[in-house]
């Protein structure tokens, strides 16, 4: 008798609800949300499950070394969106991007974005006050409403349903924009785990996928080993990608991989590095190491760790992004390991929510066309010239 390996022991699409689930919305009405989960059950799914195993593929060559990623797009969609603008933009920077990147890279160049999904935000701060008024943080379109009054900031499972339906068309807008060519793959942080659950469906070999999207991963703050985030993520055949912030260690990070990929089945991992410039040099080479015999894929968010305040905006430096991208170039080949991609917050409109090369000069000038419903996001030159930089290191 032979013993078939299974990776996801125990799971079933809804077992993370036994698990501490952090980030979630405290939905008024439990009935309402089943009765949204059960129509998304029936729904459509938004990507196919046969692309989201190509996209597995193709990490696997990256994990062996060979090729590079490039991830990117909003912090977080939003409904006002208009969609068919939106595809065309994103497929414009990354057709420009790319056109950058090519002639360095040397295997399979992988275009993932973050899109058709990224529509739920976990947030730092559980409310938010102005002027006396003290309202539930906006953490989404998906969940509630970004404007500041009390009706639109509480948690309304309908926006499932939209979230869902804009997905939908989203990622066939994307799929007809670059027809039977190099694919753009989807992908979001899978956070709503209401919504996740009915989306995962079965394929005919009986595995589980997420049609959400073709990649998912899980965020820096809901990334303990026991959380209902990693419950759900450890069950699904697509690729997963995993935050690791500055408070990760080596040890919590194995337990993590060995939790989400058990069986170490080549580009199942993406981890994704978002330390910051001042503390990547004291953080990942550590983490290179302990990771060093695991088939995984390592990546650098440069955004996330290189984020401050000035009164109420945030604040992202280019210089200090790309100092980022240079140091995680220096240690993967210092310590050995395949720089295996990037992961960006940028969009295609000449926005000024970045400060530094061809965008604005200073805090002054993010007022200008701030556009963004979260994080601020690399302009299209912004973008296009870290693409170059990212080419040169490359090459
Ligand atoms: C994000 O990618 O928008 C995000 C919230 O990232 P992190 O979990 O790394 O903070
Ligand atoms: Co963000």
């Amino acid at each position: 008798m032979s013993a078939t390996l299974v990776s996801n022991l125990g799971w079933y699409p809804a077992s993370w609800r036994s698990h501490p689930a952090r980030q979630m919305p405290a939905y008024a009405d439990a009935a309402s949300v089943r009765a949204i989960e059960a129509r998304l059950e029936a729904a459509a799914p938004v990507i196919h499950v046969e692309d989201a195993a190509r996209l597995r593929d193709l990490t696997a060559e990256l994990a062996a070394g060979r090729g590079f990623l490039l991830q990117g797009g909003d912090c977080a969609e939003s409904f006002d969106d208009p969609v068919a603008e939106q595809v065309a933009g994103i497929v414009g920077l990354f057709d420009a991007m790319t056109d950058r990147l090519r002639a360095n890279v040397d295997g399979p160049l992988v275009e993932v974005a973050r899109i058709a999904g990224q529509f739920a935000k976990p947030r730092s701060a559980n409310d938010e006050t102005h002027e006396g008024l003290t309202l539930q943080a906006y953490r989404g379109d998906i969940i509630n409403g970004i404007s500041f009054d009390a009706l639109a900031r509480r948690p309304d499972p309908q926006r499932m349903i939209r979230a869902h339906m804009q997905s939908v068309g989203t990622a066939a807008s994307l799929a007809a924009a670059r027809g039977s060519g190099s694919p753009i793959f989807t992908s979001h942080e899978a956070l709503l785990l209401p919504y996740e659950e009915p989306l995962t469906r079965r394929d005919g070999a009986g595995r589980w996928w997420a049609t959400s999207g073709h990649m998912l991963w899980l965020g820096d703050r809901t990334r303990q080993v026991d959380s209902a985030h990693v419950e759900y993520l450890r069950g699904i055949e697509n690729v997963v990608g995993v935050k690791c912030g500055p408070t990760i260690n080596a040890d919590e990070l194995l337990r993590l991989i060995d939790r989400l990929d058990p069986l170490a089945r080549p580009g199942k991992l993406m981890l994704i590095g978002r330390f910051g410039a001042k503390k990547i040099g004291d953080l990942l080479p550590a983490l290179l190491r302990a990771t060093r015999d695991r088939p995984v894929l390592w990546a650098i968010d440069p955004m996330h760790g290189n984020t401050s305040m000035s009164g109420k905006r945030k604040v992202r430096r280019l210089p200090d992004i790309l100092a980022e991208i240079d140091a995680f170039f220096a240690i993967s080949k210092a310590e050995g390991v395949h720089a295996g991609g990037v992961h960006l917050e940028m969009s295609a409109l000449d926005v000024t929510e970045c400060i530094g090369g061809r965008g604005p000069a200073s805090v002054d000038e993010l007022e200008k066309n701030w556009l963004t419903a979260c994080d601020p996001r690399l302009n299209r030159a912004q973008a296009i010239d870290l693409a170059a930089h990212v080419a040169a290191l490359l090459a």
